[in-house]
């Protein structure tokens, strides 16, 4: 058998080049043998940011993705995100490691409000562990604000919860990928993670909304409307998060993350299809453009505003008034979601173009008219 060449490269540690070369001669023995690569991949990219891993160790691990595939799906899936941009498809699933957390999502010891908490509870550490990268008066304050986001979560948590003790819990840590070395990437990835939870569990609330109003369950669907109005508001915590961040600590990292934008999130599109039917220049704009999956869904989906619609055609009901007021609250709750979104943008971006290339503030400004569940007042998204 001829033996492959060994990996060598003067800035990659000696520990991640024999694991290269063990992958490359043998492949996985065990279930945690992947855990052992990407923790130390993951070491190397901390250190120099991974747009930086140089293109030798980026051919040397998509050898082994390929040759691996099917073996571990936790590690195909951290490759996936790593090698993103080096193959040509960074985008914001891959920045954000969603399959791989998609994947610890599924471990019976996780739930989408579970997991955002293990997140936040993970950046009051990592601020812990690096209070001397950032002013004390910014730091106390970033902790203060994800401690809130964890106790708002559930009440009886503390910001020391930790990940569960299985394979999947072992992957979390290795879900952070800044593409920069800096300071504050870290805590903007865990931010735009657990806002995706966030739309996931609200997506649940109105979908399930939806069936109890089909049931004729209204007392239980305004209940689920209350719940995501709640949830959203929690949401807002992580813009207050957010806006911790300097703007040249932003810019710091965003030259990096082109391509990448919160625009191609299915979960707030899955979310925003929950609620209503989006008008069809929405569906035809940019918007929908990085999302074709959700697209295609939108178009035979069942939302909460269409059963608000069918319920009203059949005549006045008891308790079809509280639901009203409940969904023009969520209503609410968007519109200041999208304002405080606005608000960072200006401050964060000012005139330049999104990073999913839209106009980016002129574009999330127009989004502003859009809304959710168009039978509160009769406008469509
Ligand atoms: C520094 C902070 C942020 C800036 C400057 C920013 C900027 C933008 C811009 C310009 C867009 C338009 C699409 C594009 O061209 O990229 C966008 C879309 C979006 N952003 Fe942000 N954003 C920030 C933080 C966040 C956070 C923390 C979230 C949390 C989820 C978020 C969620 C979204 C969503 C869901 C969209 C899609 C909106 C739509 O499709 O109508 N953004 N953002």
């Amino acid at each position: 058998m001829i033996e492959p060449t060994r990996f060598q490269h003067s800035s990659v540690g000696a520990a991640l080049a024999r694991e290269i070369d063990a992958w490359r001669s043998a492949g996985p023995a065990t279930a945690t043998d992947g855990l052992a690569l990407a923790r130390l991949i993951t070491g190397e990219l901390r250190r120099i940011g991974r747009h930086a891993l140089p293109p030798p160790l980026l051919d040397a691990l998509a050898e082994i993705a390929e040759g691996s595939r099917g073996r571990d799906p936790f590690l195909d899936d951290y490759l996936d995100a790593v090698l993103a941009r080096h193959e040509d498809r960074f985008q914001n699933s891959a920045y954000l490691a969603l399959p791989l957390l998609g994947r610890i999502l599924a471990d019976p010891a996780s739930g989408p409000e579970r997991l955002s908490a293990l997140l936040l509870a993970d950046v009051v550490r990592h601020e812990e562990r690096h209070r001397d990268r950032t002013g004390r008066g910014v730091s106390c304050k970033r902790i203060r604000q994800a401690a809130r986001f964890v106790r708002a979560v559930d009440r009886s948590l503390d910001s020391d919860v930790a990940p569960p003790a299985t394979l999947a819990g072992a992957w979390f840590e290795l879900t952070a990928l800044p593409v920069s070395t800096e300071h504050d990437e870290y805590f903007f990835i865990r931010a735009l993670q657990a806002h995706e939870l966030v739309f996931t569990t609200l997506t649940d609330l109105l979908r399930g909304a939806t069936t109890a109003v089909r049931s004729g369950r209204l007392d239980e669907a305004t209940a689920r409307v209350e719940r995501a109005s709640a949830v959203f508001e929690r949401a807002s915590l992580l813009f207050r998060l957010v806006a911790t961040m300097s703007v040249d600590a932003f810019h710091g990292f965003r030259r990096y993350t082109d391509g990448a934008s919160a625009i191609q999130s299915e979960a707030y599109k899955r979310f925003e299809i929950a609620c209503g039917e989006p008008g069809s220049a929405r569906l035809a704009s940019e918007a929908f453009a990085g999302v074709p999956a959700v697209r295609e869904e939108a178009d035979d989906h069942d939302n909460l505003a269409r059963a608000l619609a069918d319920l009203a055609a059949g005549g006045p009901r008891r308790g079809a008034a509280a639901i009203a007021e409940a969904v023009a609250k969520l209503e609410a709750a968007h519109q200041r979601w999208k304002t405080t979104h606005h608000s960072l943008a200006v401050r964060m971006l000012g005139d330049a173009p999104g990073s999913g290339y839209t106009a980016g503030v002129p574009y999330l400004a127009a989004c502003r008219a859009n809304r959710l569940v168009g039978v509160c007042d009769g406008a469509a998204a």
